[in-house]
């Protein structure tokens, strides 16, 4: 049994997809997040700035005394992989559970996989699938944009703004005919229905937070490094105005983040 809170990280909001997931599956677990607003985002960056900001996400949340760490960040799992060994703790990345679920999920073996312009390039999740199914027909596609727009809360279902963005994005893929889309960036899951209804009925949605999230309350189960409490504190710290990030946090989970989200300096922390 272990009652030190869960590490969450991302380069901004999205990671609270993994975090909706883990309030709901592990309504015990403390969670420590970390959204680095202010340097958001991380997908449009270079391998060398993404690795040196990752090796200061890890360390604030390790100082922050984490049991386990969840990269809840495609860029930051399509490029610095399993960090498992260097932190010598349980570390979760989004790829090989999203890619799991995926392969389940699809009748007509073409895929589709949306994500940042980094985790397109590094080309991980067209590899892991096809490790799991060689059969597939995989279909990438960068979407810039999707995450400036959940940043700055265009996420309304209604609105024309992310739907014009999104059929933009999305139509050669629903034209491929796939019939199951990875999410493969966290912060998608926030604007999933449009996403959906741009995509049609027949298409399964794979939420990589989600999935990461399900994977990690599996693996700590196992291994016997759940918290025994009942009381949980989940704090959030972020690198920007925390203004911005309680509006639309407060909005995607469905519950107040206000005096339990603060900013900090990660450079200097
Ligand atoms: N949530 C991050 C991901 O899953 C967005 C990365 C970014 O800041 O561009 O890739």
């Amino acid at each position: 049994m272990d009652n030190r809170p869960i590490g969450v990280f991302d380069s901004g909001l999205g990671g609270l997809t993994a975090v909706k997931e883990l309030e709901q599956i592990l309504p015990s677990e403390s969670i420590v997040y970390f959204g680095d607003t202010g340097r958001v985002p991380y997908g449009t960056k270079d391998r060398e700035t993404i690795l040196r900001y990752v090796k200061q996400d890890t360390a604030f949340l390790m100082k922050m005394g984490v049991k386990a760490v969840l990269a809840a960040c495609g860029t930051v799992s399509s490029v610095a992989g399993d960090l498992g060994g260097v932190l010598g703790l349980p570390y979760f990345e989004v790829i090989a559970p999203t890619v799991r679920a995926a392969v389940k999920a699809t009748r007509n073996r073409r895929i589709g996989v949306i994500g940042t312009p980094a985790t397109i390039a590094s080309d991980s999740y067209r590899k892991a699938l096809l490790k799991l199914d060689s059969e597939l027909t995989v279909f990438p596609q960068a979407c810039p944009l999707f995450v400036p727009l959940v940043e700055n809360a265009f996420i309304a279902p209604q609105d024309e703004v992310p739907r014009l963005v999104a059929e933009r994005y999305l139509a050669p893929v629903r034209e491929a005919g796939v019939d199951t889309l990875i999410l493969g960036c966290t912060h998608y899951p926030i604007i999933s229905s449009i996403i959906g209804s741009v995509m049609g009925k027949g298409v399964t949605l794979i939420d990589s937070g989600r999935e990461a999230a399900l994977a990690l309350s599996g693996v700590l189960r196992e291994k016997n490094l759940l918290s025994g409490g009942s009381t949980r504190s989940c704090s959030y710290y972020v690198t920007d105005t925390p203004d911005n990030f309680t509006n639309v946090a407060e909005l995607f989970l469905g519950h107040s983040v206000t005096g339990r989200t603060e900013r900090i300096d990660i450079e200097t922390f």
